[in-house]
């Protein structure tokens, strides 16, 4: 078995339902949810199910279409128009993985400029590894659903055949001896 990290689309469901009963937990009641493409479309559309507020769907790349690193993350989409509807709202900033937190700090940055009341971050897995950017002091909620080392993780919405990578899970589980969620 590779040395990858299978999530499959029930964990990544069980992920998400743990994220919405930490944030409502811990006081945070969201406004909106602000989605990172395009990692954070599915999670985002699942916690909805949890905590039914509007989506918007921002896009942001670290990477060309060549696969070529960029300098700096750069927006693909954004929700200019709607900047306004950020003000003094409580944002609940979901994405997939808190990597390099490159991205994910700039989106912060970007969207702390629309002065909303306060910005939560959620993420499915947080690579524990030394970041190349820190979230601004702004950010006192980031909530990852689950902490792993620093591997190479095999979402399910990339899987061309979503049964093996099912079935890959399930043996990584076993081999690890993790418990499934
Ligand atoms: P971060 O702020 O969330 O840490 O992101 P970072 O800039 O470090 O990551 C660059 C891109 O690499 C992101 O994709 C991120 O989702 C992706 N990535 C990082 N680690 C992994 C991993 O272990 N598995 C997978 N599948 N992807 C990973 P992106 O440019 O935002 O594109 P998209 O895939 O979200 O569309
Ligand atoms: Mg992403």
């Amino acid at each position: 078995m590779d040395d990858k990290f299978y999530v499959s689309y029930n964990t990544v469901h069980k992920l998400v339902k743990n994220l919405a009963a930490k944030i409502l937990g811990s006081g945070f009641d969201p406004d909106v949810i602000v989605a990172i493409g395009s990692g954070g479309f599915i999670p985002a559309r699942i916690i909805k199910t949890f905590i039914n507020r509007p989506i918007y769907a921002v896009g942001i790349s670290y990477y060309g279409v060549d696969k070529k690193h960029r300098d700096h993350p750069t927006k693909i989409q954004w929700i200019d128009e709607v900047a306004d509807q950020l003000r003094g709202k409580n944002v609940l900033l979901i994405d997939e993985v808190d990597d390099t937190r490159a991205t994910l700090a700039y989106c912060v940055g970007e969207l702390l400029s629309y002065k909303p009341q306060e910005i939560a971050v959620l993420v499915l897995h947080n690579k524990l590894k030394k970041k190349d950017v820190e979230f601004p002091p702004e950010i006192r909620r980031y909530y990852p659903a689950l902490e792993i080392e620093d591997k190479w993780i095999k979402y399910p919405w990339d899987a061309e055949d979503i049964d093996e990578h099912t079935e890959l899970e399930r043996r990584m589980l076993e081999e690890t001896g993790e418990v499934r969620i």
